[in-house]
């Protein structure tokens, strides 16, 4: 097999990270991964996506409250995982939110992907998370959506935990038969 590049190789290499040293990210790691979000390519090129880039730590504490006010059983599961916040201690978080397109959705699912790719080329370690949603929700008047900066009709969507990996983890195991060959 032809040797893979080190883009091919950081691909297969990523995993979850749940577990992160206290290191903060420099001012230089921060402003990488801000290039990589603005790089981020958008259906229609409508370019919708936010991204709030949070270290600040009383921040991330008020969404992870929010979180267990809705769902006090995500406190559980997470004890389950040695964790006390849906954010595992990350240094960073990116949350990523828009208004309403057709392709919001994906297009911030293509965020968070580069930013965990680029994460990871950094020597980063990152996970994509999906369970803040709840601190984000329409009908909660005491949502995060002001705290995080978010505009009227603006949605959470996606965001990503990242920092120095205090753990390890193999990536999720690979399926062939996902793949359908149509191929001549
Ligand atoms: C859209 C999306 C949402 C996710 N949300 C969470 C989350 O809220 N909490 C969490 O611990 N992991 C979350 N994950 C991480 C997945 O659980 C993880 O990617 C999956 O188990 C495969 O493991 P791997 O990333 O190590 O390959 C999310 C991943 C994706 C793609």
């Amino acid at each position: 097999m032809k040797e893979m590049n080190r883009t091919l190789e950081l691909i297969q290499e990523r995993s979850s990270i749940r577990r992160y040293k206290d290191t903060p990210l420099s001012e230089e790691e921060i402003n990488t991964l801000k290039r990589v979000a603005l790089a981020t390519p958008t259906g229609q090129n409508l370019q919708e996506l936010r991204y709030a880039f949070v270290t600040d730590q009383k921040i991330i504490k008020a969404v992870d409250e929010r979180c267990f006010y809705h769902n006090p059983e995500m406190l559980e599961r997470m004890k389950k995982r040695d964790a006390d916040s849906i954010f595992y201690g990350a240094p960073l978080v990116v949350f990523v939110s828009a208004k309403d397109t057709s392709w919001a959705d994906a297009d911030a699912g293509i965020a968070v992907a580069n930013l965990a790719l680029a994460a990871q080329s950094m020597g980063l370690g990152s996970v994509i998370l999906g369970l803040p949603r709840g601190a984000f929700k329409p009908d909660d008047p005491e949502n995060c959506c002001a705290l995080l900066g978010m505009e009227e009709g603006e949605r959470f969507r996606l965001s990503i935990a990242i920092g120095h990996p205090d753990t390890t983890k193999e990536p999720h195991e690979q399926d062939p038969s996902h793949i359908r060959d149509f191929l001549v």
